[in-house]
């Protein structure tokens, strides 16, 4: 890796055209996944999903985006909107409200995001119903861990899917996060193909990076070729040919051996962390999937954002938590959520465990 991004930086890191890097890291990505037609790069997952956004708006023509409450989807203003709800602004469970993140959001920008519960498909379909004509697409991240880190449930993601194809708006998957959990994504868990997938993180190898990959026709609104396009997309950096390199050569070091590899270390951190719990005797559990856990101060395993929604005591335990098992020598995020690097053995997951359990029986009386 560090050899084939030395090399690329002696012959050049940015241009203003595309380059071979480029086109043999857009072919191998496509090659991982049947709906990915054709992909474009940008330089994040912020700006991937907003490309994903625009690209659905100007495919249908329509103004307004469905997501998920409490997800995290970057930056991007329709994008983030209800992410860090509360009881006292995010509504009734039949119609969530539209709230904003960032101080001085345009209310015109709330007012064209749908906001939906998470695994709920009547309120859902419901919701979408009522903007039927006006939505472009509706959002999701299978594996969203600022709402718990529960699978997406398979009846949920098929009723978007009908919904959606039913009504003339497109269905796009973020697997920014979630890409990692198999070959192809975590969409191949499903049997569910979106029509546009963001991509980010881990496919830059270690360097700014984001995609959109999908349906040809759907792409072909970002296609600058034949006039100009509906939804023109450009940048600076977009594409460079430090990123495709770092980017392909992780890639291709993610086969299907390593992603195995990967998921049976995320199992065993499921399970270890699940006896460490067990052993502590506190009321907690652990969610997850693949290469992914998230740790619960609560006996059940939270359903959806509200349900995963911290009080104030609530959010001051869990955080002593996490401070505990920094003391230990683990930097875990404040939702207590790990994401596993396949630098990891089995011996770092069971050291993980033994700290896990140590903060789990000094936060007891509090639990
Ligand atoms: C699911 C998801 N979407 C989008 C993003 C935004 O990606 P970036 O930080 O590269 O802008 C993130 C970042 O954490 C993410 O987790």
């Amino acid at each position: 890796m560090v050899a084939a991004v030395g090399e690329q930086v002696q012959k050049g890191t940015a241009f203003t055209v595309g380059t071979e890097a480029e086109i043999e890291y857009a072919e191998h990505i496509c090659g991982r996944n049947p709906a990915f037609d054709r992909i474009r790069f940008v330089n994040s997952g912020t700006e991937a999903v907003m490309a994903s956004l625009k690209a659905a708006r100007a495919f249908t023509r329509r103004p307004k985006i469905a997501k998920v409450e409490g997800a995290y989807h970057g930056l991007y203003d329709y994008a983030e909107t209800s992410q860090t709800a509360k009881p006292e602004n995010w509504g009734q469970a039949e119609r969530p409200s539209s709230v904003p993140v960032s101080r001085g959001t345009p209310l015109h920008a709330l007012d064209d995001v749908v906001v939906i519960p998470f695994n709920d498909v009547q309120r859902a379909l419901s919701i979408l119903d009522a903007h039927r004509d006006q939505l472009a697409c509706v959002l999701i991240d299978l594996l969203a861990h600022r709402i718990g880190l529960i699978p997406a449930a398979e009846d949920f993601v098929r009723a978007l899917r009908r919904w959606t194809e039913q009504n003339g708006a497109l269905l796009i998957f973020d697997e920014v996060i979630t890409f990692r959990s198999t070959f192809g994504g975590a969409q191949q868990w499903y049997e569910v193909q979106p029509d546009i997938t963001a991509l980010g993180k881990m496919i830059g190898g270690g360097f700014p990076v984001g995609g959109i990959a999908g349906r040809a026709d759907v792409m072909e609104v970002m296609n600058p070729l034949n006039g100009p396009a509906p939804f023109p997309l450009c940048g600076t950096f977009s594409a460079n040919p430090v990123t495709m390199i770092a980017g392909h050569t992780a890639m291709k070091l993610y086969n299907q051996e390593a992603v195995d590899r990967l998921n049976a270390l995320g199992t065993r951190a499921r399970n270890e962390i699940g006896e460490a719990i067990r052993i502590a005797d506190v009321s907690a559990c652990v969610t997850g999937r693949g290469s992914m856990f998230r740790i619960h101060l609560s006996m059940d395993a939270p359903q959806n954002y509200r349900q995963a929604y911290l009080s104030l005591e609530k959010a001051a335990v869990f955080s002593a938590f996490v401070g505990h098992l920094f003391d230990g020598g683990l930097l875990m995020v404040e939702t207590g959520t790990g994401f596993l690097s396949t630098a990891m053995s089995e011996q770092d997951i069971d050291d993980m465990a033994t700290v896990v359990l140590v903060a789990l029986r000094k936060i007891k009386p509090y639990v």
